[in-house]
């Protein structure tokens, strides 16, 4: 059987390893690069440190409108579905190339699998959220990631080729985790104590109040704050004439490679994000998460006590990162790292 992997964004990158790695020498992959994410800190970096194989497809969309980037990664899979004749297409996560996969799929041969199905936000103004619900509604097989992500497929009437299958960043984290402490960390002078911030999600970058209350907030931190940005929030920044204030409160550094960024998760006293896989990744690595949003589809890491949502208000951030630390004993949650050896056996089934 073969199974046609989509990718295109930074976090698809690194949940694709984990399975790509599972099904060397189970199952024949053919791998799509959309080009949604093309600089090479966000893309060439992952496939560097995560051993990936070079994709057989690139479409090279680049960025642009949603419905514009969505249309071509539609266009160009078409084609590659009709060449190739697999009988999976494999999407990951929530970004318009998943949802561009779903789409192009749904009205041809290829049965749709979706790792990471069943998140839910709860606030339909998220591109994120729109892209998931749709993605979820033209999928065959579901891989969720936790029993809530299940419960939210049966109140909206899926149950059929769902799994429970955990979740497939834990896989991936935790083939690098042992190393973590030996990777370097180039051009960025990390202090004994600090914060690691990442921010970059278009409800905080394209909303200058919320923007503000951000940089303000981490800027009043009482420690360094170290934040790898990503070119939306530069953007962002000099748009609204932010940066200068930014630049002296917070250490604004390049985005980082998967292993330098995790090793400073790792040793932060906090992680302040708006980022879904950053809050899950904060919790795996054990440092206390403030997450920059009002709702969040990892509804677990706040149940148990190690994320706490603040919005883009000032005065909670600092007051929460000020009582982040101890949270209680960490429970198991997202799996055991086998998430992706449960998608590719089902996978398997699927076929047999
Ligand atoms: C996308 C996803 C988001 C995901 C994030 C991961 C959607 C709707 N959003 O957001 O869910 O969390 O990826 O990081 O799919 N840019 C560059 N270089 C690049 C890529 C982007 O400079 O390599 C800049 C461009 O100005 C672009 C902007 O970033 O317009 C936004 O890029 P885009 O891919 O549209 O969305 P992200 O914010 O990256
Ligand atoms: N990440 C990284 N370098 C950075 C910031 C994030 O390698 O400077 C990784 C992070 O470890 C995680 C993924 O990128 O695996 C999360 O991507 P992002 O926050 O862009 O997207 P989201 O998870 O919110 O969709």
């Amino acid at each position: 059987m073969s199974v046609l992997t989509v990718v295109g964004a930074r976090p698809q990158f690194v949940k694709a390893a984990a399975v790509s790695r599972q099904l060397r020498g189970r199952l024949e992959e053919t791998v799509v690069h959309t080009g949604q994410h093309y600089d090479r800190e966000l893309s060439a970096v992952f496939f560097e440190e995560l051993d990936l194989e070079e994709p057989d497809h690139h479409l090279g969309v680049g960025s642009a409108s949603h419905a514009v980037q969505t249309a071509e990664v539609m266009v160009g899979l078409e084609r590659i579905i009709e060449e190739e004749r697999p009988e999976v297409v494999l999407v990951y996560g929530d970004t318009n190339s998943t949802l561009a996969g779903a789409m192009a799929a749904a009205k041809r041969e290829p049965a749709i699998a979706h790792v990471e199905a069943g998140l839910r936000s709860g606030d339909t103004s998220m591109p994120e959220e729109v892209n998931r619900i749709c993605t979820d509604h033209c999928a065959d097989r579901l891989y969720a990631p936790s029993r809530d992500a299940v419960a939210n497929l049966e109140r909206e009437g899926i149950g059929a080729g769902v799994v429970e299958s955990g979740d497939v960043m834990y896989d991936t984290l935790l083939s690098v985790r042992d190393g973590l402490a030996d990777v370097s960390i180039d051009g960025i002078d990390v202090p004994e104590e600090f914060v690691l911030a990442t921010v970059h999600r278009a409800g905080n970058t394209d909303d200058p109040e919320r923007l503000v209350g951000i940089v303000d907030g981490l800027s009043r931190l009482p420690k360094p704050v170290i934040l790898p940005a990503h070119p939306r929030t530069v953007e962002a920044l000099e748009r609204e004439g932010l940066r200068e204030r930014a630049n002296e409160g917070i250490d604004l550094v390049e985005p980082q490679g998967y292993l330098p960024f995790l090793r400073l998760v790792a040793e932060a006293d906090c992680v302040a994000t708006d980022s879904g896989g950053v809050q899950k990744e904060a919790f795996y690595l054990e440092t206390p998460c403030v997450t920059l949003r009002d709702t969040t589809e990892w509804v677990e890491t706040i149940e148990a006590g190690w994320n706490v949502l603040v919005g883009a208000d000032a005065d909670r951030i600092v007051d929460a990162v000020g009582a982040a630390g101890d949270p209680p004993a960490k429970p198991d949650l997202y799996g055991g790292g086998t998430a992706a050896a449960r998608i590719v056996d089902d996978l398997e089934r699927l076929v047999a």
